[in-house]
């Protein structure tokens, strides 16, 4: 019988459809974040692995592997855990989860958009402790959305996914990636094509949708700030290092920028402790995909993925 080996606690939904088919073994304890070594023991005698974002899969992970392993199915669209250039070396497939995280990842975005714009979190700390006197015209003062400029660093099917969101704001919405969408699909999606430069001193809110890669590293640091409007926010749902946080810092301390959510960070799950205090910023624990309903989807996805590799077949959603 093949052998899959599992390091989270991912929901049932995915695994039911492996496990009368395969041997399943759980990383012990399941909520202890598996360590590089622990990988490499689990890759020398399984023929999968079901990885999620912060499991180092390195070329040490993969290469311990050798003839046995075949997939590494990341429970997540992103994969910057992988080392890519490994599987693909030594034919080992990898596998993410496209398509079934990106509307959920977009509510939160907007969630967060809103939350930081109208002070949500500050003002209900106010009533809990009992500070909430009745209604005054100064009241936690915050900032509309409505006809704001929303621009998106990254319009794959998250940022899209925000965009259409936006749209209901009556927002402008710019937008910057590799490549530029049909004039057709620009007008769908009401968003315009411009230059990174231009996006950053015009947004009121910068939402960051780009994957992790060496170019995207600390994309948004000191001089981007230096660029950005004194009243603008910035809105990071991708993944942490994309952000320069000691730059950030710097910048809201300077009032370089109004605010900043964030629901990811440079060096998971620490969090810089310039951040912690400042009531500036909205700080979420990496939620963007977890409803139940994504994330059960998210598993299913991953265990078709295990599936179709071991019999034999192409993966659904294989990441290169
Ligand atoms: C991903 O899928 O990459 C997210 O960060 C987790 O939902």
């Amino acid at each position: 019988m093949k052998k899959v080996f599992i390091t989270s606690n991912i929901p049932k939904a995915g695994l039911s459809l492996l496990k009368d088919k395969f041997q399943l073994t759980f990383h012990e304890p399941l909520d202890r974040q598996i360590t590089e070594e622990e990988l490499i023991e689990a890759s020398k005698n399984h023929d999968a692995i079901i990885t999620i974002l912060s499991d180092p899969v390195t070329e040490r992970v993969i290469s311990a592997g050798g003839d046995k392993l075949k997939i590494v199915a990341n429970y997540g669209a992103g994969f910057n855990n992988i080392d890519i250039d490994t599987c693909k070396k030594r034919n080992v497939q990898a596998t993410n989860t496209p398509g079934v995280l990106h509307k959920t990842t977009a509510d939160l975005t907007f969630a967060m958009i809103l939350s930081i714009a109208r002070r949500l979190k500050e003002s209900e700390q106010f009533l809990r402790d009992g500070n909430f006197g009745g209604w005054k015209p100064d009241l936690f003062l915050g900032s509309d959305i409505h006809n704001k400029t929303l621009g998106i660093i990254g319009l794959g099917e998250i940022g899209q996914e925000v965009a259409k969101r936006a749209k209901g704001f009556n927002m402008k919405t710019l937008y910057y990636k590799r490549t530029q969408l049909s004039q057709k699909e620009e007008q769908e999606l009401n968003v315009n094509y411009a230059s990174f430069e231009h996006i950053l001193s015009e947004s009121d809110f910068l939402s960051l949708h780009v994957p992790l890669t060496e170019k995207t590293h600390h994309l948004i640091s000191k001089d981007e700030f230096v660029k950005m409007k004194n009243d603008a926010f910035l809105i990071n749902t991708s993944r942490g290092p994309v952000v320069d946080e000691s730059a950030l810092v710097k910048a809201l301390e300077t009032n370089q920028i109004r605010g900043a959510a964030l629901d990811v960070f440079e060096e998971e799950p620490k969090v810089h402790n310039g951040l912690l205090n400042r009531e500036d910023c909205l700080l979420l624990p990496h939620i963007g995909s977890a409803t139940q309903k994504c994330r059960d989807d998210m598993s299913i996805l991953t265990c078709k993925n295990v599936l179709a590799v071991l019999e034999g077949k192409e993966p659904l959603t294989p990441v290169v």
